[in-house]
């Protein structure tokens, strides 16, 4: 089965990503989560010069939406160079939420109309044998 990402869930990862705190890394990543009702919530990371107190794009946009009041969520975009997959914290964390999870990978430094431009993973697959799968 193959999911679309919508057009405008994508344009949130790619504008929030411009928000990203990243003075330390450098590395600039936006997250948009859609619930299965529809919103989408954005999320960047936030970091710290304390390095372990950084907050991933995926946790950030994931809090702000459960603060609102939504908990079911079946979208999720990343927008990254490179388009890399969430870290294990964040595989976890959303696997709390997300029985059934797609997963949109963007690579920003590839044209929009290349292969590769964007790929996408089932959460289930980035975190196997998950207890609340
Ligand atoms: N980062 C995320 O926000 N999400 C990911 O999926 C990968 C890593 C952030 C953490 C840190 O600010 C920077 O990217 C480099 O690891």
């Amino acid at each position: 089965m193959t999911t679309e990402l919508p057009e405008d869930l994508l344009q949130a990862a790619l504008e929030v990503r411009q928000q990203a705190y990243a003075p330390f890394s450098e590395f600039l990543v936006g997250a948009a989560l859609q619930t299965t009702s529809g919103e989408i919530f954005r999320g960047c990371n936030v970091e710290n010069r304390s390095y372990g107190l950084t907050n991933c794009a995926e946790r950030v946009a994931l809090g702000a939406a459960v603060a609102a009041g939504f908990r079911q969520f079946d979208l999720l975009v990343i927008a990254t160079s490179g388009g890399v997959v969430p870290c294990g914290a964040c595989r976890q964390v959303l696997v709390e939420f997300c029985q059934q999870l797609t997963v949109f990978l963007v690579d920003v430094d590839k044209d929009p109309q290349a292969v590769g431009f964007v790929q996408s993973v089932e959460l289930a697959e980035l975190l196997p044998g998950s207890p609340t799968l």
